[in-house]
């Protein structure tokens, strides 16, 4: 079979090469992909969000079944153009991919269906919306609408930073009109866990639970990225938390967007913060995340192809999803400068022994050299029997690579490993 997959960074590399372990696919293209995927799919340079153009590939080139992993051509309904042209795909279509495209869409849902989650305010007015800062709680967030790169959250310490939060996103336009409308919410503490699960509308299937490291420096510090590490399963998630979380989070979702008319097929992911109050949802995201496919994959047992046709085909009941009980250490290698202004070009040499699980983000191929592309630019990855082991094997890898420029984080797991015994 001839497989598609539109997307081009590390989940995409992540995922094309636990797609290549199934037998019955002969095939693999990526669009755009990148050039650190050229020993892994046929890589075409068409970007993820030209959705007549993928439509058009997928036609021309026969491909029998498609996989649609980036949040923006999911929201553009690259799922609902693909299926239309003929070609099942996986993903939620436009009308159910909108759980991640607006906020205030997924917080009124929440509420709706009494879905825990931060109480909050929803407001299209920034004077209304400065006026209610001014009297709310400290710290307070504040969330653009709409798509942001993963930057549209503001945590703000006082009331100054909350009213220049509100004019950046909703005055100056800081993200365009993602931030036409804002929710402002209440600030939640607890340990962050990502859950992502695989639903065919009817039955949720989770996958292995997962912690991302969001700030660029050691310790939490530093700018908000798309996520500097991962590590899998995460120690704070425990058995009892989990059932909790299928029964008040999990299935009530896939309910409330089945109540809406928007059923929801894919990957879906969330968000959650364990507060001293119960699991809460931060946020749902409609696609895989990415570092926390680096890390979730790998220790996925099952046939990941025959799973996305479940969820397509509305089989997942009966289909299989088995991970492996050891863990994982996913540590991003990006470019210094990271998640401001970097410079691209710099060669990379990556022992064949630890390829395998090397995904890289942002690479060209060029004159057989490997050359970085992008502010995240690999993320490399260990499986050990344990999460101390999984660190220490992720990071005897990142010092293996010759990337001259790269700039990572020290600390990836540390804090999971504090609430493991093994220390
Ligand atoms: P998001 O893009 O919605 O995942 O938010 C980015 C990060 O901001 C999250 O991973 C949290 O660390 C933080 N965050 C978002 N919402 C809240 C909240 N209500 N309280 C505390 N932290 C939050
Ligand atoms: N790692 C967070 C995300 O994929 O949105």
């Amino acid at each position: 079979m001839k497989i598609l997959v539109v997307g081009g960074g590390g989940r995409e590399h992540a995922i094309i090469r636990k797609l290549k372990e199934s037998k019955e696919i002969t095939e693999i293209h990526a669009l755009p992909g990148n050039g650190g995927m050229y020993k892994d799919a046929k890589t075409v340079n068409i970007g993820a969000k030209d959705i007549d153009a993928i439509v058009k590939y997928a036609v021309d080139n026969e491909i029998d079944y498609a996989v649609v992993a980036p949040d923006d051509p999911l929201v553009l309904g690259c799922v609902d153009a693909l299926e239309k042209a003929g070609i099942p795909a996986f993903g939620p279509k436009a009308n159910a991919a909108i759980i991640e495209g607006s906020k205030v869409f997924s917080k009124n849902l929440m509420k709706k269906y009494g879905i825990p989650t931060a109480t909050y305010e929803v407001f299209s007015d920034a004077d209304l919306a400065m006026e209610y800062v001014k009297s709310s709680a400290l710290p307070i967030v504040i969330k653009a609408d709409g798509l942001a790169l993963g930057k549209g959250v503001i945590i703000a310490f006082t009331r100054e930073e909350a009213i220049d939060a509100i004019n950046s996103v909703m005055n100056d336009k800081k993200f365009g009109s993602s931030g036409d409308n804002i929710v402002i919410e209440e600030f939640l503490t607890g340990p962050e866990v990502s859950v992502l699960a695989f639903t065919d509308g009817k039955t949720v299937k989770p996958m292995i639970s997962s912690m991302d490291h969001k700030r660029a420096l050691d310790g939490d510090k530093g700018l908000n990225t798309g996520g500097m590490g991962t590590i899998a399963p995460n120690p704070y998630y425990t058995k009892e938390i989990a059932d909790e979380c299928m029964k008040t989070i999990f299935l009530p979702t896939i309910d409330a967007m089945n109540k809406e008319g928007r059923t929801f097929k894919g990957c879906l992911y969330f968000g959650l913060m364990l507060t001293p109050n119960g699991p809460k949802v931060i946020e749902y995201n409609c696609r895989f995340g990415d570092p926390e496919t680096q890390v979730v994959l790998p220790l996925l047992e099952s046939d990941l192809f025959t799973i996305m046709k479940a969820t397509t085909y509305g089989t997942l009941a009966g289909c299989e999803v088995k991970f492996s009980d050891k863990c994982a250490c996913c540590v991003i290698m990006a470019s210094k400068g990271y998640p401001e202004k970097y410079q691209s070009g710099f060669e990379m040499e990556i022992p064949e022994e630890i390829e395998e699980l090397v995904y890289v983000a942002g690479a060209k191929y060029e004159n057989e050299k490997l050359l970085s592309a992008g502010g995240r630019v690999l993320g490399v990855v260990d499986v050990q029997p344990t999460l101390k082991k999984a660190i220490d094997g992720a990071y005897a890898k990142v010092n293996k690579i010759k990337f001259d420029n790269a700039f990572y984080r020290h600390d990836i797991g540390a804090r999971a490993l504090m609430a493991t015994e093994e220390k």
